[in-house]
């Protein structure tokens, strides 16, 4: 898909389809009333009609209109004039792009992005529309004989004016950026395990660190594991014929005295469930095990693509979490990389096992605040389902700084409690800490495991079990919480 800014006034633009807004109150939008204008009042002759209300979500497709270079008009409703907000341009956005797949429309003109925001500039707005094109323009077709007919759209012209042109490119390369993450995340998570193995995820993270010079990959393999003592990490990956990775990258777009930003993904590329094997239904969605793991990969492209100027450390334990004859079994106790002696009471609660040392790991490179994103726990869905991710964390300002830029982002968190009172949920009588807390509070109270390998620096955790991925008919990866990763990125780098 070609993306562009387009400056053209509207009476010389040449193209398959504009999309123009109209509101509940009949009101249209400026370059709907341009177009109605040039057009003997064609829009709102439709609108007497009653063709088209204006209601959030509806569409409507004129498709011949006579004298003009403009081929086709694509009528958006807009909903409540006075009620239009981030979630509303958003849902034109989406209603905009499904209606135009089905259609023959090779080449689009969006004017959206003039609707006034508030608090949303006319890059942001740019930027969305390339953000909630290639959304739901993606397609997984690696793995079918029979390709689906591809979507005849290839161009999209975002409409701006000289005054506003240089914020619709930057948005534009940020939309770019942010968007190719997205599918690149997507892409990875919805890949089957027998392919996207910890091998291929650390063979992935390298192919995608060759396309920058200031982005470097290091896979650790079992064997360094062992000398750095992760030894809960390897229990977890004993019982798998695969052997398990650590991904390392760095990303060096600023100097390099500034603390970097860790961001660690939980790399399950299957999880079974161990000796504590998981029930047949829905097993096929432990695929999606590595979506955090995915999104570091993806929202490292985006940075590195958008030259932010941070530093920031990815890092993803990536294994199998299988029963075999060598797993580890419930009773089984490990002593960590802090030291720290675990009893593994359930073998099935591994994505902590991985974490752990991962956070212990992650402390030699003296982080500004490290950030986990994980499917952690059923729990999760029980408390939150499938809207927002879970957030916990030991520090507000950090919690806040995510709770604003997903806000912005349109990838929505909640925060949980992490309240001392939880942690006794994982007393052990044999070891430093059990690793599951019992049925109460499941979110929370792998949290709060997480939580006393994270005591020496700011720390966040992102719960995604619920928003990494649709279940159902349209099963298939979100590339969630990509986008906050990258609105919380681009924050910082202005800050
Ligand atoms: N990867 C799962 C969590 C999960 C389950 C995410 C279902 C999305 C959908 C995780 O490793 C797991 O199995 N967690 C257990 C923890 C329990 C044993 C304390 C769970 O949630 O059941
Ligand atoms: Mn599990
Ligand atoms: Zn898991």
């Amino acid at each position: 898909m070609d993306y562009s800014i387009e400056i053209q006034p509207l009476d010389q633009l040449e193209t398959d389809c504009i999309i123009v807004g109209v509101y509940k109150n009949q009101q249209l939008s400026p370059s709907a009333t341009i177009v109605d204008d040039n057009t003997h009042q064609l829009i709102r002759n439709l609108i007497e009609r009653g063709d088209i209300k204006g209601k959030s979500n509806e569409t409507l497709l004129i498709s011949v209109v006579p004298d003009s270079t403009i081929q086709r008009v694509l009528l958006i409703g807009l909903g409540d004039e006075e009620k239009f907000n981030l979630k509303l341009y958003r849902k034109a956005l989406t209603a905009a792009v499904k209606a135009l797949k089905t259609t023959q429309i090779k080449s689009v003109a969006c004017t959206l992005a003039e609707i006034e925001l508030n608090g949303c500039d006319y890059q942001w707005r740019c930027r969305q529309v390339v953000e909630i094109f290639n959304q739901n323009l993606y397609q997984f077709i690696e793995t079918k004989s029979i390709k689906p007919t591809p979507v005849a759209l290839s161009s999209v012209q975002i409409t701006a004016t000289e005054k506003n042109k240089d914020q619709a490119n930057a948005g534009l390369v940020q939309g770019l950026a942010i968007a190719k993450a997205v599918s690149l995340t997507k892409y990875l998570s919805d890949l089957p395990g027998n392919i996207c193995t910890p091998t291929y995820l650390a063979e992935q993270a390298i192919k995608v660190a060759e396309n920058f010079a200031n982005l470097e990959v290091e896979v650790l393999d079992e064997a360094d594991l062992e000398l750095l003592k992760m030894n809960s990490f390897l229990a977890v990956s004993r019982g798998s014929y695969q052997p398990a990775k650590l991904i390392c990258l760095n990303y060096q777009g600023a100097n390099s005295n500034k603390k970097p930003i860790v961001l660690i993904g939980k790399g399950l590329t299957f999880d079974a469930g161990g000796i504590s094997l998981k029930s047949g239904g829905g097993m096929d969605e432990m695929k999606y095990d590595m979506c955090g793991g995915a999104s570091v990969i993806g929202t490292l492209q985006a940075a590195a693509q958008m030259k932010l100027p941070l530093n920031i450390i990815g890092l993803i334990p990536a294994s199998e979490n299988m029963p075999d004859a060598n797993a580890n079994k419930p009773g089984d106790i490990l002593i960590s990389m802090s030291g720290k002696t675990i009893e593994v009471l359930n073998t099935d609660a591994e994505g902590r096992l991985i974490l752990c040392d991962t956070l212990t790991y992650a402390e030699k490179f003296n982080p500004d605040v490290v950030i986990d994103l994980a499917t952690l726990t059923g729990a999760c869905l029980v408390a939150l389902g499938r809207v927002p991710s879970g957030l916990l964390g030991n520090d507000d300002e950090l919690c806040d700084d995510l709770i604003g830029a997903s806000k912005t982002a349109g990838d929505s968190v909640w925060r949980l409690p992490l309240w001392e009172e939880y942690q006794d949920q994982l007393k052990s009588n044999f070891a430093d800490m059990a690793n599951i807390g019992g049925r109460d509070a499941g979110t929370i109270t792998a949290a709060c495991f997480l939580s006393r390998f994270a005591e020496d620096y700011r720390w966040a955790h992102l719960d995604i079990a619920g928003t990494a991925w649709r279940t159902g008919v349209n099963k298939g990866a979100t590339g969630r919480p990509v986008p906050l990763l990258c609105q919380y990125l681009i924050n910082r780098a202005d800050a």
